[in-house]
């Protein structure tokens, strides 16, 4: 059975194409001949996973999964939520970590938690899975690994941050695998009914 992962990041196809199950074949929005900007207009994460699915299944006549990810902060009214990426607003990381900063100074509530939405479209079904790492925001930036908010963002349990750990450390608590991890499970179940 053929997928489209609805994403233009090609490194995550990259990455999630050997988890799959045998037999199960992954296409990038360009196999499809897809190169527009998909839609993210939603006021939430799941929103937006939710859209972007939706939109290539449509459109494309694919089945399909997306997924959009984002920094939750309860105390400061959910920011960076779904604006995670472009929080500063020059598309930076650096920029959006002193924004995030500045923005909690004098608060004393500083958890936190990443959140992964993947959506599946396939035919005739919709379903999302969500993987959530909880933490908190430090009080200044540790770390050279990673991407994003990962050297202000300490998980939960441990004394380092995201940034300070090894991928396959991170891999192990983030919320994207955990998210992924039910997709999978999903997705097998897909390809052995398909198979009898
Ligand atoms: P995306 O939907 O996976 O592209 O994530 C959107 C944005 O959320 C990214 O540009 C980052 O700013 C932030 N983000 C998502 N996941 C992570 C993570 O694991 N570490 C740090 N930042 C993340």
């Amino acid at each position: 059975m053929k997928w489209v992962f609805a994403t233009g990041n090609k490194h995550k196809v990259q990455e999630i194409r050997p988890l799959l199950p045998a037999g199960m074949e992954l296409l990038s929005l360009r196999d499809i001949g897809c190169d527009e900007d998909l839609p993210e207009t939603g006021s939430t994460i799941a929103a937006n996973s939710l859209e972007k699915a939706v939109y290539v299944r449509e459109k494309y006549g694919y089945p399909c999964f997306a997924e959009d990810s984002g920094l939750v902060v309860p105390a400061i009214d959910g920011e960076p939520g779904v604006y995670s990426a472009r929080y500063a607003g020059t598309g930076d990381a650096g920029d959006n970590i002193i924004k995030l900063l500045a923005r909690m100074r004098g608060v004393d509530d500083r958890r936190a938690y990443f959140v992964t939405v993947f959506t599946l479209a396939g035919d005739g079904s919709l379903e999302q899975f969500e993987g959530r790492a909880d933490g908190e925001i430090t009080l200044i930036p540790a770390g050279e690994g990673g991407f994003g908010y990962d050297p202000v963002f300490r998980p939960k349990g441990h004394d380092r941050t995201f940034a300070e750990m090894l991928p396959d450390e991170k891999r192990e608590i983030s919320h994207r695998s955990k998210a992924f991890a039910q997709l999978l499970i999903r997705l097998k179940s897909f390809e052995n009914s398909n198979k009898l």
